[in-house]
């Protein structure tokens, strides 16, 4: 969910309006916006929906208050429906409250409230929050409303970022985080509050991130007062500087923030391994790999974590770092570690890979594999988020804001930081060649141009192809080796965006399963580049069109022998094996974006998705 908050001069609602807009990724099955005017109760207007269906209700509202807050909303309890859409109003209309997370102990509350007489509108934990605040006001009559909130929030546990407001205190915002981000933006003679900092970007650089356990007090006589929840202790803001510009959190031109994303990728590669690779000097320069050298390389084990695409980086960071350095590499689900006794032990390294940096399950892992005493390394994408606050040491993606729902650039950037910490581990460690080290990070250089070769040589004919499969109704991607998880990641993006169902399998598996699904109206798309396997692959698609499934191959330039025999071909520049899932990731993000925006999906906005997952 995105939280959007104001106080000052500005319309309150052109604001919470623009902020929502920004942070549709977040959720978008329902939005709302509480306005603290003129009028004797606050104004509200809440609907199932986007957030254009908001304003299509409420643009009597414009231009009616300076205070207000707004929502954007991926249910958690209960359905997206006009009432159980945010913000939730206490049961005297006079506290007001918009929540990203889950409140766990909702129903022993809501029971309590209830027998005190307390009614409820909607099926979500938030209004049993705003609820037990009102409750905690009307029997402590000397609490002032963030005492009142402190309080509440005391008795809750779980997962939240509030933002809170009263009818009989105006101008003032009660703001409270624990488990899901918060960011307080501030201006000259305003505050803005946000789930991250691409609402007010524009208007100030400078903004507060607020930390797990607190909560602050914002208004324009008093500023910012931050506290720590238990036990009411002030806390000195660390203001932070925004690197963040509009210009990268706008489409620039493009129909769609993914289509602008992936083809911002050379970029994004080249800034991932800008200053780190230094291929004159012969060394690659990472500051958390290089502190923590010693301990990295005596790992007994490397557990990566993660969840969704990063998962699927996880997968070829194994390769990766098993080939290169040579250190034993399991790969899991976030959400299956954390509640499954792992052995960890001081001795390991965990990996932990998440382009937002804020979902709940990588979070959670990383808390228990710290408890256990492994050493945490990070790989983020979004500077300042809780899990790079949270790991002992860390590299950022340099890919940019991702606004897409379906990971692409953040993708090929995790893969980079991947390879630069495989090659690295291996090269101080020994179990990489000089000569091979120099080698591969000489063509490590070279792929922002190869990612921009491979955009501008296949992009008009995928487009062509993907007209094709408007229909389909199933997909199987196929790959080996290195090129198995990136099967399995061209998979999940057709089914993120398109709806189609798709399933990615190593290519030799096929014939334990799904070989009795593929006939005349089977799509395959098989990953067949020259190194890696080639040869095993050439009889996989033989085994496809004896079956007579339609293929569409991506194969290296100048390939002959699985073109001869593919329906459909999509060439790319030949790599190294290790690094060919960068370079081949790019149609198959290409073939899924032409398949979904041909069968009039939203492909920036895919039903039932969220970008950043900040619920277990
Ligand atoms: C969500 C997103 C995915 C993403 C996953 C993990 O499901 O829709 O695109 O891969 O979360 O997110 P993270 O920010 O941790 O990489």
């Amino acid at each position: 969910c995105g939280i959007v908050g104001y106080t000052g001069f500005q319309d309150a609602y052109e604001v919470v309006i623009n902020g929502l807009r920004r942070l549709e990724y977040r959720g978008y099955d329902s939005a709302g916006i509480v306005l603290d005017g003129d009028s004797s109760t606050f104004d509200v207007a809440k609907t199932k929906g986007k957030v254009d269906d908001l304003v299509a209700i409420s643009k009597n509202l414009s231009g009616k208050a300076h205070v207000g807050m707004g929502h954007t909303r991926w249910a958690t309890h209960g359905v997206p429906s006009d009432s159980n859409s945010h913000p939730h109003l206490s049961n005297n209309g006079k506290i007001a409250l918009v929540h990203n997370g889950i409140i766990e102990n909702y129903d022993t509350i809501k029971t309590m409230l209830s027998e005190k007489g307390f009614s409820f509108q909607s099926e979500t934990d938030t209004e049993v929050l705003v609820n037990l605040i009102e409750y905690v006001m009307d029997v402590n009559k000397d609490f002032d409303f963030p005492t009142a909130v402190r309080y509440a929030l005391n008795e809750v546990y779980g997962a939240y970022a509030i933002t809170v407001m009263h009818d009989d205190f105006p101008g003032l915002l009660v703001v409270a985080r624990l488990g899901s981000p918060l960011a307080i933006g501030l201006g000259t003679n305003e505050y803005f509050i946000a789930s991250d900092a691409s609402p007010f970007v524009e208007f100030t650089k400078e903004a507060v991130y607020l930390e797990e356990g607190h909560m602050a007090t914002i208004s324009l006589e008093s500023g910012v007062d931050i506290r720590n929840i238990k036990d009411n202790v002030k806390i000195t803001a660390e203001v932070q500087q925004l690197k963040l510009s509009l210009e990268q959190i706008e489409k620039g031109g493009y129909e769609h923030f993914m289509l602008k994303e992936i083809f911002e990728q050379p970029k994004s590669i080249h800034d991932t391994l800008r200053g780190r690779l230094l291929v004159e000097e012969g060394i690659i320069k990472m500051a958390g790999i290089w502190d923590n050298l010693e301990r990295l390389n005596q790992a007994q084990k490397i557990t990566i974590i993660a969840c969704g695409t990063s998962w699927h980086a996880g997968l070829i960071g194994e390769y990766l770092i098993e080939e290169f350095a040579r250190i034993p590499v399991e790969v899991e689900y976030a959400s299956e570690f954390r509640y499954r006794n792992p052995i960890i032990s001081e001795k390991d390294i965990v990996i932990a890979i998440s382009q937002s940096g804020e979902t709940a399950d990588t979070m959670a892992a990383i808390k228990m594999a710290k408890e256990k005493g492994a050493f945490v390394y990070g790989i983020c994408n979004v500077v300042d988020s809780s899990i790079s606050r949270v790991t002992d040491a860390g590299s950022y993606t340099h890919a940019g804001p991702e606004i897409g729902v379906a990971s692409t650039k953040a993708f090929t950037a995790q893969l980079t930081v991947l390879s630069l910490i495989a090659l690295k581990l291996g090269k101080h460690n020994g179990k990489l060649s000089n000569q091979e080290f120099m080698r591969l990070i000489t063509e490590l250089e070279s792929l922002p141009k190869k990612v921009q070769e491979v955009l501008e040589s296949t992009n008009e004919k995928v487009k062509e192809i993907a007209k094709n499969f408007v229909e389909a109704q199933n997909f199987l991607y196929l790959g080996r080796g290195y090129n198995f998880p990136a099967a399995l990641e061209g998979a999940l993006k057709l089914k993120e965006i398109s709806y189609i169902h798709a399933e990615g399998y190593p290519a030799a598996e096929m014939k334990h399963g799904p070989i009795a699904l593929i006939d005349e109206n089977m799509p395959i798309v098989i990953i067949a580049p020259k190194q890696g396997h080639y040869d095993k692959i050439v009889s996989n698609v033989q085994e496809i069109k004896a079956r007579k499934g339609q293929v569409i191959a991506l194969v290296n330039k100048g390939d002959t022998q699985v073109s001869s025999v593919a329906d459909y071909v999509i060439e790319f520049p030949e790599t190294s094996e290790c690094f060919s899932p960068i370079i081949a990731s790019i149609p198959l993000q290409l073939l899924s974006y032409y398949i979904a925006v041909y069968r009039g999906a939203n492909v920036d906005q895919p039903r039932n998705l969220a970008k950043s997952v900040t619920v277990e």
